[in-house]
């Protein structure tokens, strides 16, 4: 059971923004791709769950083929597959109890698991994943508004996580974050990911954070993959997109790590 790409093309008016591109993503690893702005790594998430539609190949989601489904089969993807968006995307006139809890209760949650839930495992589901996000149950009463933009994003993911979904798909989770929040963050795709033994796409900017947490590395340029391969072997490649990626990433580590990474990175 897994997340493949088959030969998938899409485009815009002339631009076509992916060119056949073909991967896998395994059962239980933390998948990253990167790429520069543009570079279609948006577009391939959407079409994961059905959000865009593919102009050719085929996307499977397990043993469904997601091109094929109507809406009301994607919504059954959709709950696999939850969505973390960059922003936060809180409704904000709900408290931050009824964020997380409302996954729990949409009519295709309901449908896939053959009932409602009772009000006390709805609480005790809000609280579990709550606590996964590193939250107190402080804040179940407060709205939106009144947390830090940090804060909110956790809710956010912990909201996506309600559900439980098999895997998960983060947008840009840390871009605009502070490099504090960005670490925190990170860890906590990690350890969530290793812990609830989801499978985890995450794309980003962000090639440091690639390097730390991700199984592989899917580099996206110019409509084709220019890498696919585990962060040990992303730090040998002479291509120099990623080489430029890496120098640049290494410049903005902290001097004491720097030395180390510069070592690993040109011991080619
Ligand atoms: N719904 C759409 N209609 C028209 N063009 C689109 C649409 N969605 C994406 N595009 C175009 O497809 C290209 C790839 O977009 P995408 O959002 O996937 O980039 P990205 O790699 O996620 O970039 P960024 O890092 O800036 O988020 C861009 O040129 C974008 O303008
Ligand atoms: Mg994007």
């Amino acid at each position: 059971m897994s997340i493949r790409f088959d030969r998938v093309s899409k485009s815009f008016g002339t631009k076509r923004v992916l060119d056949e591109v073909s991967f896998d993503v395994k059962t239980g690893e933390i998948l990253f791709i990167l790429g520069r702005s543009g570079m279609g790594k948006s577009v391939t998430l959407k079409q994961m769950i059905g959000l865009l539609k593919a102009d050719s190949g085929n996307i499977f989601v397990d043993d469904q083929e997601v091109t094929r489904l109507n809406e009301n089969q994607l919504a059954g993807v959709r709950q696999k597959c939850g969505m973390v968006f960059q922003h936060p995307a809180l409704l904000d006139s709900l408290t931050v109890f009824e964020n997380i809890a409302f996954g729990l209760k949409t009519p295709q949650f309901i449908k896939r698991q053959g009932g409602p839930l009772p009000s006390e495992e709805i609480q005790r589901r809000v609280q579990q994943k709550l606590s996964l996000v590193h939250l107190s149950t402080d804040v179940l009463e407060r709205f939106p508004s009144e947390l830090s933009y940090g804060m909110q994003k956790r809710v956010s993911l912990a909201r996506t996580l309600a559900p439980s979904p098999s895997y998960l798909l983060f947008d840009e989770p840390t871009t605009g974050l502070d490099p504090i929040t960005t670490n925190a963050i990170n860890d906590l795709i990690h350890d969530l990911s290793k812990k609830l033994q989801v499978t985890s796409i995450v794309v980003s900017h962000d090639m440091a954070c690639a390097l730390k947490i991700a199984d592989r590395v899917l580099v996206l340029d110019q409509g084709k993959i220019l890498a696919h391969t585990t962060r040990a072997q992303l730090k040998l490649s002479k291509e120099p997109l990623i080489r430029d990626f890496l120098s640049e990433t290494l410049a903005l580590l902290p001097p004491e790590e720097r030395a180390e990474a510069r070592a690993e990175v040109t011991a080619t």
